[in-house]
């Protein structure tokens, strides 16, 4: 029999790929690492796992692929699964796939998944409850339709990472000021949505044939906009303890409808969702990959479960196995600075150390003279864990109050 393969696509050897390669070869397939790294970067523990290394110098062009596919095929093998869990291959890979005919995520689902326009589109004729949206190529249009959908809007890329050039908009004199910084970071178009207020989650779904068999929800504290717009704003993500709140079955069943019908079938997708002041679910966005790490971290922390071994099982063996029961809620809290330059003080935490001592599983404290980082996950984070969900949140409050870290 000819061998059965499973091929994971990486630019290099980052721990997640470590995680998925292990995953991957944790099954009776043989392991394929197509990779831009020469072999020597191969770490240790991994090069015993690995069957075939292919090197190449660009894992985000299909012809490089589909070359060291042929490769490969030479010895007469089969193709069980061609993955990778960077965001950046999806469109990539999917055309692979539609050119090998290999079994996996199709490509008009990729490009669903990847352009926010397309997305909403979809949503929009499947009834999904998501935020109206204009999508705009020219200052003027852009103008218009902020006019035609009412403030305040959203105005951000077609498919931005870690609200890059995402700004909120105001008036009309915002919509000039921020639109060609968008339009340069988003050559494609430019996306204007109308402003959905609440508060805002993630919900990460599995989905088996089509069938939902797995979710979680998490909190963000504050939304990520707001995060990235005020300085010195600590960011949280909040795992509660409790897997099935009323709100977040229901909202797991409308994100699973709203991945369904970009075409996901078998896979993980995390999905973001706001839920408005009545109660009401709106869906933001859907990504058909695993969740940041934070949240897989959070996710280990609670019941141990990691989501790239659920994520890779599901994708190379079709299996998924029941939820453990969740002994923890958890939390990750991102420390970040005011001002600019360099940190010169951090104020507060001999305080949060005192009162959530017990609570504190990890915890990388920002240093003074570290440059200060605008991104949300600051310079620094806190990981409290606890069996109370209201502990936790209490711990996450206390700490975004009190710790203060300012600049030169
Ligand atoms: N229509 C909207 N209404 C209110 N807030 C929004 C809206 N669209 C985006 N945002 C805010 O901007 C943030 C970034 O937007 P979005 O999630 O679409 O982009 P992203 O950069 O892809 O994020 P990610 O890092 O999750 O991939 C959101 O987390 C949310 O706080
Ligand atoms: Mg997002």
């Amino acid at each position: 029999m000819p061998p059965s393969l499973v091929i994971y696509v990486t630019q290099s050897f980052d721990s997640d790929a470590g995680r998925c390669i292990r995953a991957a070869a944790d099954s009776p397939y043989r392991v394929v690492v197509v990779c831009e790294e020469p072999p020597r970067a191969i770490p240790d523990g991994l090069r015993d796992l690995i069957s075939v290394y292919e090197e190449v110098d660009d894992v985000f062009d299909p012809g490089v692929i589909v070359r060291a596919i042929a490769r490969l095929q030479a010895s007469r093998a089969s193709i069980r699964v061609l993955f990778s869990d960077d965001e950046r291959a999806q469109v990539p890979l999917a055309r692979v796939r539609a050119a090998l005919k290999l079994p996996g995520l199709p490509f008009d689902t990729a490009r669903n998944f990847r352009d926010k326009a397309l997305m909403k589109r979809v949503w929009k004729t499947h009834g999904i409850p998501c935020a109206d949206y204009r999508l705009v190529r020219t200052e003027s249009a852009a103008v218009n339709a902020a006019s035609a959908l009412g403030l305040p809007l959203v105005m951000k890329p077609i498919d931005g990472m870690r609200s890059a050039n995402t700004y909120r908009i105001r008036s009309l004199l915002d919509v000039r000021r921020y639109f060609d910084g968008v339009r340069a970071a988003s050559p494609r178009g430019v996306l204007i949505e109308q402003f959905v207020d609440g508060e805002e989650l993630s919900c990460e779904v599995v989905l088996h044939k089509g069938r939902l068999v797995w979710y979680s929800s998490t909190n963000y504290i504050p939304p990520p906009l707001k995060v990235v717009e005020r300085r010195g704003e600590h960011f949280a993500v909040v795992l509660p303890r409790e897997r099935q709140g009323a709100d977040t079955t229901r909202a797991a069943g409308i994100a699973a409808r709203a991945v369904r019908s970009l075409g996901l079938r078998t896979g993980m997708s995390h999905v973001e969702w706001f839920r408005r002041a009545d109660g009401s679910v709106v869906i933001s966005e859907a990504a058909a990959r695993v969740p940041s790490a934070a949240i897989s971290t959070l996710a280990h922390l609670a019941d141990g479960t990691h989501l790239i071994d659920l994520w890779v099982r599901l994708l190379v063996l079709g299996q998924v196995d029941a939820p453990p029961p969740r002994r923890f809620a958890a939390a990750a809290v991102f420390l970040r600075g005011s001002g600019r330059g360099r940190i010169r003080a951090v104020r507060g935490l001999p305080g949060v150390i005192e009162k959530s001592g017990p609570l504190i599983v990890a915890a990388d404290y920002p240093a003074v003279g570290t440059a200060i980082e605008r991104d949300w996950d600051g310079n620094g984070s806190i990981l409290f864990r606890s069996p109370s969900t209201r502990a936790v949140v209490e711990a996450v409050e206390h700490a975004r109050r009190t710790i203060r870290i300012t600049g030169w």
